[in-house]
């Protein structure tokens, strides 16, 4: 877990306006939700034998002996929120939400214990059109925020009988390469033996290419939803590349699952991951509900702009106010406020101690002012204001009226 400075917040704050600003765009509604629930929900929605569920979330027991634990992603909360606010009832919804959530994992670049996600679900869309929209809006989303080295990765897992074929074969072939299984794998084979394919052992990379595919297994109603996702992707000019050894680590997921992945930050380089789950809303004792979503991890997102300098602050403030300790302190402060007034939308920043000229200057050159004003005796005499550029060292200092002062940073900052 860590804080975020100011000198990164900013990156945080315009990733979200503009993730955000997208969602709008597309008609997802925000939903929020607690930072904790009972521990049963997650064990139920995202299975038992999960990394999440078997050894990160961080569970306690609360006052009254309930065993609680704090979010350790957004779907099996909205499916909860979604079913006791009734808002599935018969209806569609598309919504998102934003916020921490808590793992308790090896800390690694990219991967903290408190992290942040923007995820969205969407209820009531049986076919891939759903699935499409959202790998459009998040294409769209690497375009506006300048990410370029991010490549899409597909696959389908099939309906839950196409994944009972699948894994018994799964378990058969497993079996036969005893040998090469790590302890992990071995616990695993009969209880998830799909978690064995995206195992980072080297040692058992080749059995594992070598294993029967999915594909194989898929019933013709899975497939065609599966190429119907591709046929709009393909439209829609959204390069991806089909992945069979795709198979996410939480339970719910049936029919597509994709990641959005670069290689730009080292082992931890998935910045979006989602796929259908459409059987998780009946599960937790809703009406069969079919549903769609992804999450994509903030943290990473701002690793990657501000390791690739991807954006650049924009100045933080407008216009500094230096003063004269001669000039009354109640007239300075009685101005800036008539400024704050007259122009909403600029940053002004008044200098708060009586300081000399020079170092109240390097306060505003510090704070990227493009403008200071000035007030000294002179000014004060002459019921006028200087104005100085500060970016620009050729525009000549002006005395100016207030108005003029006005009608100036109106003209300069486009307000
Ligand atoms: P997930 O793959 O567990 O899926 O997480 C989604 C994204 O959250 C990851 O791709 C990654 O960018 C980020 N993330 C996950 N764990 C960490 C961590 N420890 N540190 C930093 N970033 C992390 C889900 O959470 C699903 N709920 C997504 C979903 C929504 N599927 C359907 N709807």
């Amino acid at each position: 877990m860590y804080d975020v400075t100011p000198d990164q917040v900013w990156v945080w704050q315009k990733l979200e306006a503009i993730v955000t600003g997208l969602l709008q765009q597309y008609g997802y509604q925000e939903i929020r939700f607690p930072l904790l629930e009972k521990t049963a929900l997650f064990h139920s929605a995202i299975g038992e034998v999960t990394d999440v569920v078997e050894k990160e979330m961080f569970t306690f027991t609360d006052r009254k002996d309930v065993s609680i634990s704090l979010r350790p992603e957004g779907t099996a909360s909205t499916v909860r929120a979604v079913l006791e606010n009734g808002l599935i009832f018969n209806e569609p919804q598309k919504l998102w939400y934003s916020g921490p959530m808590f793992r308790y994992e090896k800390p690694q670049k990219g991967r903290n214990r408190q992290f942040s996600q923007i995820g969205v679900e969407v209820f009531g869309y049986p076919g891939p059109e759903a699935d499409a929209e959202l790998l459009l809006m998040t294409h769209r989303m690497w375009q506006q925020l300048g990410i370029d080295n991010v490549r899409l990765e597909l696959n389908s897992l099939g309906s839950a009988a196409c994944r009972e074929s699948y894994r018994t074969v799964l378990i058969e072939y497993f079996e036969q390469h005893l040998d090469v299984l790590d302890e992990e794998a071995k616990n695993r084979l009969h209880s998830n033996p799909l978690r064995l394919l995206d195992s980072k052992n080297p040692d058992m990379k080749a059995v594992i290419k070598a294993a029967p595919s999915i594909a194989d297994y898929l019933s013709d109603e899975s497939q065609a939803h599966f190429n119907q996702l591709c046929a709009i992707l393909d439209a829609c000019e959204v390069p991806y590349e089909i992945n069979r050894r795709l198979v996410r680590g939480l339970d719910y997921y049936s029919h597509n699952v994709f990641e959005w992945i670069t290689d730009d930050l080292g082992a931890q380089g998935t910045l979006c991951a989602g796929g259908r789950y459409d059987a998780l809303v009946e599960m937790q004792g809703g009406k069969p509900t079919p549903a769609t979503g992804f999450a994509m991890g903030l943290d990473r997102l701002v690793e990657l702009i501000v390791d690739k300098q991807l954006w650049q602050a924009d100045a933080q403030t407008d216009v500094y106010v230096v003063w004269d300790k001669q000039v009354a302190v109640d007239q300075v402060m009685a101005l800036c406020e008539q400024i704050r007034n007259d122009l909403p939308e600029i940053t002004l920043m008044m200098h708060l101690t009586e300081a000399s000229f020079k170092s109240q200057f390097k306060k505003a050159d510090k704070a990227g002012a493009q403008f200071t004003l000035i007030l000294g005796p002179d000014e004060m005499d002459k019921q006028l204001i200087s104005v100085k550029a500060m970016q620009d060292r050729n525009v000549p200092q002006q005395q100016l009226s207030y108005q003029d002062v006005v009608s100036f940073l109106t003209q300069q900052l486009g307000q």
